[in-house]
């Protein structure tokens, strides 16, 4: 089968396709034909070698995420799926590539109206942005949240599934482009972080109390600000670090303020802890696909060909959503 694998670390030049044989499945595990698979910000890092495979390594090291695709064999244990499902999956990577083994238990069913590319697009971003708003920032009906980077896939993801659940969001993009596709997903507010302070904008939007809680994926640059954004007791919840990873804090305030910081990611927590959440997600998140009230958001589709490309794209950060990779016949 055709498959990126990592040989060579460096820029999106070392992205080619290479043959390499079709993975084994055990017993619990299914294997899916890929049709697409999607990018995600750590790929770029994995590509450059700075962020290896949590866990052993594997013999081929193939970034991707997550994927959709049909299932092709089932190990002799497997009971949620037959030959033929329509499926999507969170992977610990592998998602670069023709075919992908994966258990049985990280993959679920594709809406019948959703076609292979757009379902590729859920599972890392909107995984990730249910588990932050809901189990890392402990927010509920009516809790304001500030979602940064809300034209990214995660901050897209998160924004609807705010909105959804009763939150109000204030959002902040780097664009007035970014800034009219938030307002069209619904985001109160809406903040050019280019030209506007968000802190003192969030807290003139609460009248001085603070927002209950930030996802966050800038880092240093954001820290002071984020603190200064949030009410007594709220959540400052770190996913990615965008800007550097290393700020001064203000203990301080964190004291004072009696807020909780917590980190997050998804790729390297244990599998069962994944298959928790993604057993969450299917029965309380799903649905919401099926009604259409949360929907992928896919910029751009690259063909499988043009991996390197993509990677290219990502990296200029003009896209809103998601970037699709398709595997289907004629790309
Ligand atoms: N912890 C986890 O489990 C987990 C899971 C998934 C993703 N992540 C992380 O979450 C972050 C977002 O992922 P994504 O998939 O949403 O990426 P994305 O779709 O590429 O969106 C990222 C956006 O962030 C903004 N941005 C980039 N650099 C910035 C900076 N220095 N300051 C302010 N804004 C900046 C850009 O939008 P503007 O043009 O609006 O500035 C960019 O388009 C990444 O760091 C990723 O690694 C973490």
């Amino acid at each position: 089968m055709k498959a990126i694998v990592l040989d060579n670390f460096g820029g999106p030049e070392v992205l080619i396709p290479q043959d390499i044989p079709f993975p084994s499945i055990d017993s619990h595990e299914i294997l899916i034909k890929v049709y697409a698979s999607a990018l995600n910000r750590a790929d770029l890092l994995e590509r450059q070698g700075l962020y290896p495979p949590s866990g052993k390594p594997p013999k081929y090291q193939i970034p991707g995420l997550e994927c959709a695709g049909v299932v092709e064999q089932v190990g002799s244990r497997v009971t949620k799926f037959q030959i033929g499902d329509r499926v999507m999956a969170l992977l610990n990577g592998g998602g670069y590539a023709e075919k992908v083994a994966c258990h049985e238990l990280m993959a679920w069913k594709i809406p019948n109206d959703m076609s292979y590319q757009e379902a590729a697009g859920i599972p890392e971003v909107f995984l990730t942005a249910y588990d932050s708003l809901v189990q890392k920032a402990e927010l509920s009906f009516g809790d304001p949240v500030i979602i940064h980077a809300g034209a990214g896939g995660v901050g897209s993801a998160a924004i609807q599934l705010a909105l959804a659940g009763g939150m109000p969001v204030l959002t902040t993009v780097g664009s007035s482009k970014k800034a009219n596709f938030v307002s069209s997903l619904g985001a109160d507010v809406v903040v050019n972080y280019k030209e506007s302070s968000f802190s003192d904008i969030a807290l003139k939007w609460t009248n001085e109390k603070g927002v209950k809680a930030v996802l966050d994926f800038v880092g240093k640059n954001y820290l002071t600000d984020n603190i200064k954004s949030l009410q007594t007791g709220g959540f400052l919840v770190i996913i990615g670090t965008l800007s550097g990873s290393e700020a001064n804090i203000n203990l301080g305030q964190l004291l004072a303020k009696r807020l909780t910081l917590r980190g997050t990611a998804l790729r390297s927590r244990p599998i069962f802890e994944k298959m928790q959440l993604i057993k969450l997600f299917e029965d309380r998140i799903m649905p919401k696909f099926y009604s259409g009230t949360l929907k992928p958001i896919i910029d751009k589709v690259f063909p499988f060909s043009k991996v390197s490309l993509s990677h290219e794209y990502m990296e200029t950060n003009q896209n809103i959503g998601k970037i699709i990779l398709s595997l289907e016949e004629g790309n």
